[in-house]
């Protein structure tokens, strides 16, 4: 009974809903769940609806209603792509202004590198960015202590998920591929983030945030459970005498780390892993020093990515 108190006072502390197990996790870890602070957040939040709202701007400028057409997009699809525009524009603004209120320099938009050549390109981006955005939100949430900020911040939640969802279903992709969503540390969503990003201003105010080495899923086409997929990182090396049994291949999801089988390669660079049971629709795996039992997966023993796959 007093242990269900305290984590209840907790829960309510941390403005999170997790399983039991989670709260545990997180009451060892909040020193690490409080690096940022609300600016901070709003700082992070702002710098991908920047990258959100550059993309959509610059694809649009990039491919006329015909080049959606030939690509097999009508109209409504069309001016539903202005519309998600519109709104990441709308997004920035909104955190621009919230930013100012608070007395802090809102960041600047930065200079990006999307290397898209076609429509279809741009759409499976843009539903990728959706995603990613969402969990991005959802992810952050525990680490607002404004319960204001919270609520604005769920606002925009709710409209990249509904984004996400159109998009995926105009992929022939689930448009609601599981019943929770994945939830991204910052650290984890500017690994997969920056790799978009060339520049941003010199002025642009800093903030605690870091990207991991990359990983890359080297195999392509439809992905399964049971699957066998390849992955490399090119900034990490397993050291020599380094038991690949100390590396876990981690997907993150809202209940916790899923471990997947994971054979490394004798160059310590290339991994093979098998995607586990019950993880569907966009998903993130990533490499970590973490213990098996252990319920969540603390930034500081990632050891590269994470990267996306879309899974069946
Ligand atoms: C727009 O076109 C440029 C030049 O081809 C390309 O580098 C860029 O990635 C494209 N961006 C989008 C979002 O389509």
């Amino acid at each position: 009974m007093k242990t269900n108190t305290v984590l209840i006072v907790l829960a309510a502390a941390d403005l999170i809903v997790a399983s039991p197990l989670q709260w545990l996790g997180l009451q060892t870890k909040r020193q690490v769940l409080s690096q940022m602070n609300d600016a901070d957040i709003l700082q992070y939040t702002l710098t991908l609806e920047h990258l959100e709202d550059k993309f959509y701007r610059e694809g649009l400028a990039n491919f006329t209603k015909a080049e959606f057409k030939a690509a097999g997009y009508d109209k409504a699809f069309y001016e539903n792509v202005q519309t998600i525009s519109a709104h990441e524009t709308a997004h920035v603004q909104f955190l621009t202004a919230g930013l100012k209120a608070a007395g802090a320099k809102p960041v600047a938009e930065c200079k990006y590198a999307f290397g898209i050549t076609s429509v279809e390109a741009f759409i499976a981006t843009a539903s990728v960015l959706e995603g990613v955005g969402t969990s991005a939100y959802l992810g952050a949430a525990k680490q607002i202590a404004n319960k204001g900020y919270l609520t604005a911040a769920g606002s925009i939640l709710t409209i990249e998920a509904r984004h996400s969802a159109y998009l995926r279903a105009n992929l022939r992709q689930s448009p609601f591929p599981q019943s929770q969503e994945n939830p991204l540390t910052p650290d984890q969503v500017h690994t997969m983030a920056s790799g978009f990003i060339k520049s941003c201003p010199a002025g642009n105010t800093k903030f605690p945030i870091k990207a991991f080495p990359g990983l890359t899923v080297t195999t392509s086409g439809k992905i399964k459970a049971g699957d066998q997929v390849h992955v490399q990182t090119n900034k990490y090396a397993l050291a020599k005498g380094d038991k690949a049994a100390k590396l876990h291949a981690v997907f993150v999801t809202a209940n916790g780390p899923v471990h997947a089988r994971l054979t490394a390669n004798k160059d310590g660079i290339h991994f093979t892993i098998t995607i586990p049971k019950g993880i569907h629709g966009q998903s993130y795996l990533l490499l970590s020093n973490c213990d098996e039992a252990a319920t969540t997966v603390p930034d500081e023993t990632v050891v590269a990515g994470p990267t996306y796959l879309e899974i069946q």
